[in-house]
């Protein structure tokens, strides 16, 4: 059974799968290169925690026992005692090729490691470390505290035991498991992906304004949010780089990139944690920037 737990990255993912973690009574480092980074996650998960809190879904004490759960560390002292580790970092491969193949050396050899990529092939990650066998995809959604789902992804060489012990501390953290094959973006990336790069191209060819598009989206489909303001949530870099990885995975001209979300990703307009994307998010109020 999988007890110790560590995350790489403490960005929006790596804080989030903390967090759960830590609710669920299970032990979690987490690590990044940078300290400042791990102060900013550790008070999300406080904030996040806190919302909880607020909301009557958790006690004072499951907080305070939740927070002394997670330790937050630049080191790899940790690794050789761990069950299970999560590689969290950005969605580049060739940034989480360069950690995995960098734990390979310091774990037990009966640990599992997990990817928590949206789109890149398992497969292909596996291959670099020393256990295909006891890798694969541990796929969650945003905001991880909320979100029912984990996707589950199976490289070539991944192992029943590997499969279903990760299936098991799935429902342990309280979410629903589906699998899905490793092919570009499994499951819900290669569905929400390409509606909001239609959304973008619906605003590029002057169809709506952002408020438009959102407003028809939000209230004729009743989705949660609107497509673009989802994108600005994920990330307008993470939504083009799985855009590129359909486009370039499947082959197909239908997942081509739409030019408006390649410039607004070149302007350095990556949505929310950039303070601007498809809304200006600089006042108290998003404000829609076309
Ligand atoms: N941590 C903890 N709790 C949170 C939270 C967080 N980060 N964000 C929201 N919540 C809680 C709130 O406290 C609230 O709790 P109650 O139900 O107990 O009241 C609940 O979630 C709803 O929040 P709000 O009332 O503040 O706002 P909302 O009703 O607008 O919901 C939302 C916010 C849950 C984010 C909702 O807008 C939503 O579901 N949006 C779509 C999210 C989505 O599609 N995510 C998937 C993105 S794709 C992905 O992640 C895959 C990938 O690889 C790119």
């Amino acid at each position: 059974m999988i007890n110790k737990v560590a995350v790489i990255g403490a960005g929006q993912m790596g804080n989030g799968i903390a967090h759960v973690m830590a609710i669920a009574g299970i032990d979690v480092f987490l690590k990044d290169v940078s300290e400042a980074q791990l102060d900013k996650a550790l008070n999300v998960i406080e904030t996040n925690l806190q919302r909880q809190v607020g909301r009557g879904k958790l006690s004072d004490a499951d907080m305070s026992a939740a927070l002394g759960r997670i330790k937050p560390v630049t080191d790899d002292e940790h690794l050789p005692d761990m069950d299970l580790v999560i590689e969290a970092a950005t969605e580049n491969e060739e940034i989480k090729k360069a950690i995995l193949t960098d734990l390979s050396t310091k774990l037990r050899e009966d640990a599992i490691v997990a990817t928590n990529t949206s789109s890149i092939s398992v497969t292909r990650l596996a291959a670099v470390t020393d256990r295909p066998e006891r890798f694969m995809g541990m796929h969650f959604m945003n905001p991880v505290p909320v979100m029912q789902l984990v996707e589950l992804i199976r490289g070539i060489a991944t192992s029943e035991e590997t499969f279903e012990s990760v299936k098991e501390l799935t429902v342990r953290l309280n979410k629903t498991p589906t699998p899905a094959e490793d092919f570009p973006a499994f499951i819900v990336n290669r569905i929400l992906l390409p509606m909001i790069n239609e959304a973008v191209y619906t605003l590029y060819e002057g169809v709506g304004s952002v408020r438009a598009i959102d407003t028809a989206m939000r209230l004729g489909a009743n989705h949660p949010m609107g497509p673009l303001q989802l994108a600005d949530f994920i990330g307008l870099d993470v939504c083009l780089a799985i855009m590129q990885v359909l486009y370039e995975g499947l082959a197909d001209t239908k997942y081509r990139p739409c030019p408006l979300l390649v410039k607004y990703v070149e302007a350095g307009w990556l949505g929310q944690k950039s303070g601007r994307g498809f809304y200006d998010y600089t006042g108290d109020e998003p404000v829609p920037t076309r």
